[in-house]
């Protein structure tokens, strides 16, 4: 019985052994992916809402809305341009078409509004998709983000909300309040 112990544990031992290093290995890559994409959504994120604010302490909210009507794609892409990845916003509920969520960011948009409404931990997510590693991380609203999608007569002016309307006749992104789930950053890695 004793032998039998000892060989099961030096079996287990051996088991680990050999599985360790590999496991090792997946978790360095994946961490190096998140920690990038991590540092690519902080850097868009400032930008754009860096030049927003800017946009807005020389005009006016309309003048900010103008500004992201004409440079929203092109702040991104040039990032992405510079990181070799590509860049994207999206949401189930999108103001430009091209924003609109595939199959896999309406799951994930399920999966973190139901992390989001149980108060659990946001964590981004990584999936691997043929050659490719897809970062995706939530987008939450806060107080300055109803200027432009909240609810239209009580936190987006009349004549914003009309212009919004003519930019975008399609507009779904209005109605939110702070803290909802807006959309995802979506960082798409070729695989190293
Ligand atoms: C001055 C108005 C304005 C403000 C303030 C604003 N947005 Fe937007 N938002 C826009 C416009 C315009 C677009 C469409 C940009 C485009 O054409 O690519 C947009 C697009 C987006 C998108 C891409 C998905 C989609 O619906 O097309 C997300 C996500 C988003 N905004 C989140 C936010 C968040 C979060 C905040 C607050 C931190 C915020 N926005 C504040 C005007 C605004």
């Amino acid at each position: 019985m004793k032998y039998i112990m000892y060989l099961l544990s030096f079996i287990f031992l051996l088991m680990a052994c050999s599985k360790a290093p590999q496991e090792q290995a997946v978790e360095k890559i994946d961490s190096t992916y998140l920690s990038q994409g991590n540092k690519i959504v902080k850097i868009s994120f400032e930008t754009i809402s860096g030049e927003l604010q800017k946009a807005l302490a020389n005009g006016s909210i309309e003048s900010a809305l103008r500004y992201c009507n004409v440079n929203a794609y092109p702040i991104t892409d040039s990032l992405a341009t510079s990181f070799q990845v590509s860049i994207k916003r999206l949401s189930d509920k999108n103001r430009n078409l091209r924003n609109k969520t595939d199959k896999m960011g309406d799951f994930m948009m399920k999966g973190f509004g139901i992390d989001l409404s149980e108060g659990n931990d946001l964590s981004p997510k990584l999936v691997l998709k043929d050659d490719s590693v897809i970062f995706y991380k939530p987008i939450i609203t806060q107080a300055l983000c109803l200027n432009c999608h909240g609810v239209p007569g009580k936190d987006i002016t009349f004549s914003n909300d009309s212009l919004i309307q003519a930019l975008y006749p399609r507009d779904k992104a209005v109605g939110y309040q702070v803290n909802q789930l807006r959309g995802l950053w979506r960082i798409g890695f070729k695989k190293i």
